[in-house]
């Protein structure tokens, strides 16, 4: 089965690397410095759980599994961000550590402790 473009240009591709230091469709202003400082910070590494809360595309939260191999939850509203990250996620490998899930930080369907850490980039909730 072959999988779909990612729906991106080259041009806003190219600003993002200039910018953040990565091309994910980043709709904030977390750096690829800072994703690698949350990484430590969080003590991402395999066999733990991050919940990305206003995933958006995936910008940090796949860049995290990928980078320290910690499987992630992207969480947000907008079908269409959690559609790319999702493709992005099968494409990259990364699906069978990645989900992605319609919900809001009010209303959260996991049980506590289901995460080791919970990230938030560029999200006012
Ligand atoms: C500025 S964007 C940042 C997206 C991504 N983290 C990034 O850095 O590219 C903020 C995102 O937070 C989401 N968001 C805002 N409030 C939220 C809430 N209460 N629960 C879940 N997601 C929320 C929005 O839908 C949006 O996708």
């Amino acid at each position: 089965m072959s999988l779909p473009p990612m729906p991106r240009g080259a041009v806003t591709d190219d600003i993002e690397r200039r910018v953040i230091g990565a091309d994910f469709g980043a709709d904030g202003y977390t750096t690829l410095a800072q994703a690698d400082d949350l990484a430590a910070h969080l003590d991402l590494r395999p066999g733990r759980r991050l919940l990305d809360l206003g995933s958006g595309r995936g910008w940090p939260g796949l860049y995290l599994a990928a980078r320290t191999g910690c499987a992630v939850v992207l969480a947000d509203l907008p079908g269409d961000g959690l559609g790319i990250a999702a493709l992005r996620a099968v494409r990259e490998g990364l699906d069978t550590r990645c989900a992605v899930i319609a919900a809001t930080g009010q209303h959260l369907p996991f049980a506590a402790e289901t995460f080791d850490a919970v990230g938030h980039a560029d999200v006012m909730c």
